[in-house]
């Protein structure tokens, strides 16, 4: 998502925090700023859309020197809250224009703070919640208990927000302090000789230090250039944990990771849990945009989703959980399909357009043709302002971060979440679902980052089953119900990474045809339902493997650790937690995305750059 610097020195801060933002640039971004003290009790601030290059015009025009100063922070914004625009930008400044904030993550909250600020006359000049940030903090330095100290302020504020979020503040007053916080999202110190950084990571400070100190949940640092405090939000010291960086640049950009898809497969708790934030609000599940009235919503008695790719699978995961949730019918249709044949439209059907990124050409013009046939179009996507978002009655977006590896990860769990989260707001608009039942099943939702972190936890036997087999030729998989789509999924990254033939199936489909593919030796990967859950779908897979086993497939089986029943037939066991049956898919596509990554890996292919594919798809 966003990046964030942050600089006290003797240097020149300009320089250092725009080459920190050009080496975040891999992050992703819709527009970039900077704020600079110049020592004296003044800031100027730059800020831009686009590119870093409309930034390095802008200061090239205003002049260097009305930027000079040796303390300053940076930012590049993926958009959250508002378009990407001027003056949505970061930094965010405060009215007496003394104080200025740069930001990543949510501010949960910040509705409440808003009307609360303009109730006391703040005017905002954004529609950002960054913004609430610093019209607090201006009021806490002013008039609040701690008025005129800085850092005291600071810790008021924060006590104040709720949501995700590092937070940079800086003061025109206290040029020689920087005040940081971080809650769920990330913040680094570098620490430099006579110089000091913050940054979203260290690829921001690399060149200049290599030692670092990692900060921990709801804490906060405040820098001067001699040295860095790290405390919990109401100052009590708690130390901070140094380390030193032997990451070179390139691996640092990945996080360590050799490819940015697999850091994405390692950030799916934390797009999850971005994506559900702060989308129950007193019992009920909000969207982010609604030029839809409610009546609208009631009215809706038919669901198409359409989309494309791995999009298209979190599409047909999420018709289980919409119509078993609002007993409206769903159908999901291939973008690429949808207008060419015809379908059945009118106002009160509701299309849902998936796309991570927002602009792909067939989902686009899906969308166009629904809209013309007077559909109501409701949008998933993970890109603030793009096309699709843009021209859709309502808009949920995935909050995953900017995902890079071209084969797409975190951003389908992310629209899985999303999709639910339509299903779980459709039912309370139809009124097939109390609160309290919304509410329970978003809970169960908000479950499912920390069994992902397990599942992650657990991949180093996947990795090795998929080196062992990374010579296949062919690889099936079978799934049934929600575990149909995510076979689906298991064998598009496989085919898409690692070039080897792979089909998904139903499992129950496999006696009408495909079961004559089976051969001796040929692995098939069986994602099995749970016993608990849907019983007699468990105990049918168990047959269907049963089917396949005797005529010589070799079963790779990604169960529930207590099933025994999936254990006697599998002869390779992929363990992932116990879920309900519905958020099952959200844990057992991750052993199919390290399991194709790592077949790629092994044969030497670029997972972050498949042959012959885009990212985004700008043409029909
Ligand atoms: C391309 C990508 C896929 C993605 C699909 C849809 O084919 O390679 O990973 O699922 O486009 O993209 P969208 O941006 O609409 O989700």
């Amino acid at each position: 998502m966003c990046g964030i610097v942050g600089y006290v020195g003797k240097r020149d801060a300009l320089d250092i925090v725009v080459d920190a933002l050009r080496r975040m640039e891999y992050r992703g971004y819709d527009s970039a700023g900077v704020a600079i003290l110049d020592g004296q009790g003044s800031l100027a601030v730059e800020k831009k859309a686009g590119r870093l290059e409309n930034l390095d015009k802008q200061i090239a025009e205003v002049g260097r020197d009305s930027l000079a100063g040796s303390t300053g922070m940076g930012h590049t914004r993926w958009a959250t809250h508002g378009q990407p625009t001027d003056r949505n930008a970061h930094p965010h400044v405060s009215t007496d224009h003394k104080i200025a904030v740069v930001h990543n993550g949510i501010i949960e909250n910040y509705a409440p703070l808003r009307t609360e600020l303009e109730d006391a006359g703040v005017e905002f000049s954004s529609d950002t919640d960054t913004e609430t940030a610093v019209h607090l903090m201006e009021r806490e330095y002013t008039v609040g208990e701690h008025a005129g100290d800085f850092v005291a302020a600071a810790y008021a504020t924060l006590r104040r927000l709720e949501g995700a979020f590092t937070l940079v503040f800086t003061h025109a007053d206290h040029p020689d302090t920087i005040v940081a916080a971080r809650r769920s999202t990330p913040l680094v110190v570098g620490v430099g000789d006579g110089e000091m950084f913050v940054a979203s990571d260290v690829t921001a400070f690399i060149e200049h230090t290599r030692d670092a100190v990692e900060l921990g949940q709801d804490e906060v640092v405040v820098i001067t250039a001699d040295g860095y405090t790290v405390t919990d939000f109401d100052g009590v010291v708690t130390g901070g944990k140094p380390f030193h960086i032997d990451w070179d640049l390139a691996a640092a950009e990945k996080g360590g990771y050799d490819y940015f898809m697999l850091k994405e497969i390692a950030e799916q708790p934390a797009a999850l849990s971005d994506t559900l934030l702060g989308h129950l609000q007193d019992g009920r599940i909000v969207l982010d945009e609604q030029r839809l009235s409610d009546q609208d919503l009631r009215d809706v008695d038919k669901v198409f989703v359409v989309a494309c790719g791995t999009a298209y699978h979190a599409g047909m995961i999420a018709k289980y959980a919409i119509e078993h949730w609002t007993r409206l019918p769903v159908e999901v249709e291939l973008a690429s399909e949808f207008r060419y044949r015809d379908p059945v439209l009118d106002r009160s059907t509701l299309v849902v357009a998936i796309s991570q990124s927002g602009e792909t050409a067939d989902t686009l013009e899906a969308v166009r043709h629904a809209k013309d046939q007077k559909a109501r179009v409701l949008a998933i996507c993970n890109t603030n302002g793009a096309q699709i978002p843009r021209e859709s009655d309502a808009v949920l977006y995935t909050h995953a971060g900017p995902e890079i590896g071209v084969a797409s990860t975190k951003c389908f769990l992310a629209q899985i979440a999303a999709a639910y989260m339509v299903g779980l707001a459709l039912a309370q608009a139809v009124g097939t679902k109390y609160q309290d039942e919304v509410v329970r099943e978003f809970e169960a939702l908000e479950q499912i980052p920390q069994a992902v972190e397990k599942v992650l936890e657990q991949m180093e036997p996947v990795r090795d089953l998929a080196r062992q087999f990374a010579s296949s030729d062919t690889v099936l998989f079978l799934g049934r119900h929600v575990g149909y789509p995510v076979a689906l999924e298991g064998a598009l990254k496989l085919k898409e990474l690692a070039y080897i033939h792979a089909e998904g199936f139903a499992a129950g489909e496999l006696k009408h045809g495909p079961i004559a593919l089976i051969e001796d030796g040929l692995p098939v990967i069986i994602v099995m339902p749970s016993p608990t859950g849907r019983a007699l779908l468990h105990s049918k897979m168990v047959s269907n493997i049963r089917e396949i086993q005797a005529r010589g497939a070799t079963t790779i089986v990604i169960a529930e650790p207590d099933d025994d029943a999936a254990a006697a037939v599998a002869d390779h066991l992929i363990p992932i937690p116990a879920t309900p049956t519905l958020l099952q898919p959200l844990v057992s596509t991750v052993p199919l995305q390290v399991f194709a990554a790592t077949v790629a890996q092994s044969r030497g292919y670029d997972v972050d750059k498949p042959r012959n594919l885009a990212k985004s798809v700008t043409v029909e």
